[in-house]
């Protein structure tokens, strides 16, 4: 198996920290570098935990600090999910320093050194760093294999009634994905519902032996508070879902389907206007993830984890 070259883009973050070690885990990705951006916590927090994360791993996979704001506006934080530090109060030990520079030029640096269409980009949190990225030079878009983001909503938002997170964090960024031309998949909240923690669960897994990265994803499950959105039976684990499609697309149903942003000022506001059916007769532009083996999900996820150191 030739390694995929991987490029992911994310704001650590519960969930993208476990995200984080279920790449680094997986002999399918070749991750090249780990981008940050503010969202779930602010920026210094976002960059200490990636470093952190990347770090307990003993994998020598530079992290770049990049956007403390979306384009448009700030970033707003989500600290009643993941804690005041991100993590749920996970603490981890300090990772290495971060790699100079910003986020977007080492997107760019990265892209330009690459083959046409071989690198895999997964973004996990606001889009900005990835949109900034090929905003200033497009001709990279070449160089994608794929982004795969956790993004969006057919359905109903979780910061809005009609937005999704990271998508309401900066929806313009976000069109300037949907609008690359090269192949996208999106994991939604419709889709990483399926992928629902419960108490239970967390038991069954924490039978696995494990290191230290496992021993600190289990703390994080054990920490993450049940969602109302769900009557506090458990909570979804979002960011795994977009790096599992990137490594097993078998565990996955999709389908085509056009997307486009509600950029207006109002209630809807980043709100990913998605037509499952073709009901516009718009060609698609992305492959939107639809169902989830979430058996085989939870199996491979805990397979990979466990292994680490
Ligand atoms: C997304 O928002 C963040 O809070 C999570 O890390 C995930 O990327 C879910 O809406
Ligand atoms: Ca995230």
């Amino acid at each position: 198996m030739i390694p995929k070259p991987c490029i992911i883009d994310c704001d650590p973050g519960t969930d993208d920290a476990i995200a984080l070690w279920l790449a680094l885990a997986s002999p399918e990705l070749d991750v090249r570098l780990v981008t940050v951006a503010g969202g779930n916590v602010g920026l210094a927090r976002t960059t200490a935990n990636a470093r952190a994360v990347v770090g307990l791993t003993g994998r020598a996979v530079p992290v770049v600090a990049g956007a403390e704001r979306s384009l448009l506006a700030d970033f707003r934080a989500e600290p009643a999910v993941h804690g005041s530090d991100g993590l749920g109060g996970v603490a981890l030990p300090e990772g290495p320093p971060l790699a100079p520079g910003i986020a977007a030029d080492a997107i760019r640096a990265e892209l330009r050194a690459a083959a046409p269409h071989s690198v895999t980009v997964i973004g996990l949190g606001p889009a900005t760093n990835l949109a900034l990225a090929f905003a200033t030079e497009p001709a990279l878009a070449d160089r994608v294999a794929e982004i795969v983001l956790m993004s969006g909503a057919w359905s109903e938002g979780n910061i809005t009634p009609a937005a999704e997170f990271n998508a309401w964090n900066d929806p313009e960024a976000l069109a300037v994905l949907l609008n690359l031309g090269r192949p996208l998949a999106i994991a939604t909240l419709d889709l990483t519902a399926q992928a629902f923690v419960t108490p239970d669960l967390v038991a069954r897994l924490a039978q696995r032996p494990g290191g230290a990265c496992w021993q600190a994803a289990l703390a994080i499950l054990r920490a993450l508070p049940a969602s109302k959105r769900f009557g506090h039976r458990g909570f979804p684990l979002h960011d795994p879902c977009a790096v599992a499609w990137a490594i097993a697309p078998g565990l996955f149903g999709a389908r085509p389907a056009h997307a486009e942003m509600d950029l207006a000022p109002g209630p809807s506001r980043g709100r990913t206007v998605i037509d499952r059916w073709g009901r516009l007769g718009r060609a698609p532009n992305l492959t939107l993830l639809e169902t989830l083996d979430a058996p085989a999900f939870f199996a491979l996820l805990a397979e990979r984890v466990a292994a680490l150191p």
